[in-house]
C-alpha cells in the first residue's frame, strides 16, 4: 500500500494504470475509520483492479468550528486498517494541497440544500461537493463508493456527477451497524459510555416508526409519538425525523406503497450530532 499526498506523486502512477486499462475504485473518507468505511473498501477491492482511499478532514464542509476541531483523527490506526483491508493507495492530502487558494465557487444543490441536512447544516453540501469534485479530478477513478448511512450525501453526489459530467459511476453500500443497531460513525468515538447508550434512541425510534408505518398507522401520529419520546429522553435532542423520497428528498406527509420512501433522523446526543436513516420501501 502506498501513501500519497500530492497530485505530482499520483499522476505518473495513474498514467501507468490507465495505459494498462486498469479499473480504479475510489473510497473518499474523513478517516477515523470503522467497519462501515471498510465495507466500502471491501466492495471496491472485490470489484475493481485497484482501490484508492482518501483520508481528509475537509474544513469546507463543517458548519460548526467545534465539530471540526473535535473531529477524531486516528491516521496511524487508519493506515493499518487499510493495509489489512487490501487498499492499494491512500491519499492523505494537506489542506494546502486541496485548497491552495481560497475558493470563490459556491455549489448549490437546489431542493437538496433546502431540507434536512441541507437546511440544518447550511453550506455543508457545498463543501462536500467541492472536495469530492477536487478528489474526483485528482484521482480520476472509474467508480466511487459511498455509504447509504449518508443518504442525502449520496443524492448530492449523484447530482454532482450528473451536472458536472464526471466520467465515473457511483456505487452505494448499505449502512453498517453495531450489534445493538447504532449506525457506525466516526463521531461515535466522541460519545462517553452513557451517551453511547442514549444514542440507541435514534435507531430504536426509526425502527419503531418503520414498523408502525408498515402497519398503516398515520404518519402524523407516529411523528408526534417520536417527538414525545425524544422530548422525555435525557441529554438527547431531536433535530428532525422525516419521511422522504430517498433521491429527490421530497418530504411526504403520509406513507405510500407507490413510491420509494426512507425515514431520516438527526439528533444531538450531548454535544455530538448523529444521523441515521432506514428505507421503508427501497
Ligand atoms: P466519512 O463520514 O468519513 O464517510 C466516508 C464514507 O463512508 C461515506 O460514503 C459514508 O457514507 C460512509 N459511511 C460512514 N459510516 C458508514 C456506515 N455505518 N455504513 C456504511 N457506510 C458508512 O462522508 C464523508 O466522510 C465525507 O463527507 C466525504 C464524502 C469523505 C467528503 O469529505
Amino acid at each position: 500500500m502506498k501513501v500519497i499526498s500530492t497530485e505530482a506523486e499520483w499522476k505518473p502512477i495513474w498514467a501507468t494504470l490507465f495505459k494498462e486499462g486498469k479499473q480504479l475504485g475510489f473510497v473518499p473518507t474523513m478517516g477515523a475509520l470503522h467497519q462501515g468505511h471498510l465495507d466500502l473498501v471491501a466492495k471496491s477491492t472485490s470489484s475493481m483492479d485497484y482501490t484508492v482511499v482518501s483520508i481528509f478532514v475537509n474544513p469546507t464542509q463543517f458548519n460548526s468550528s467545534e465539530d471540526f476541531a473535535k473531529y477524531p483523527q486516528t491516521l496511524e490506526a487508519d493506515l493499518a486498517l487499510l493495509e489489512a483491508a487490501g487498499a492499494d493507495f491512500v491519499w492523505v492530502p494537506t489542506v494546502a494541497t486541496m485548497y491552495p487558494k481560497p475558493t470563490s465557487l459556491r455549489l448549490d444543490f437546489g431542493d437538496l440544500d433546502q431540507v434536512l441536512e441541507g437546511k440544518f447544516r447550511p453550506g455543508h453540501f457545498h463543501g462536500v461537493g467541492l472536495v469530492v469534485s477536487k478528489l474526483f479530478h485528482f484521482i480520476q477513478p472509474s467508480r466511487a463508493f459511498f455509504g447509504q448511512k449518508d443518504l442525502q450525501q449520496v443524492a448530492v453526489i449523484k447530482r454532482l456527477v450528473q451536472d458536472l459530467s464526471f466520467n465515473l459511476s457511483i456505487e452505494v453500500v448499505p449502512t453498517r451497524r453495531e450489534k445493538d443497531g447504532l449506525a457506525m460513525s466516526s463521531r461515535n468515538m466522541r460519545l462517553n459510555p452513557e451517551e453511547r447508550q442514549q444514542a440507541l434512541l435514534l435507531y430504536s425510534q426509526l425502527s419503531r416508526a418503520k414498523e408502525r408505518l408498515l402497519a398503516a398507522e398515520p404518519w402524523s401520529q407516529i411523528l408526534a409519538d417520536t417527538q414525545a419520546a425524544f422530548s422525555t429522553a435525557a441529554n438527547i435532542e431531536l433535530e428532525y425525523i422525516a419521511l422522504v423520497h430517498p433521491e429527490t428528498f421530497e418530504i411526504f406527509d403520509a406513507f405510500t406503497q407507490d413510491s420509494a420512501q426512507s425515514l431520516c433522523i438527526a439528533a444531538y446526543v450531548g454535544p455530538v450530532r448523529l444521523i441515521d436513516n432506514l428505507p421503508i420501501i427501497p
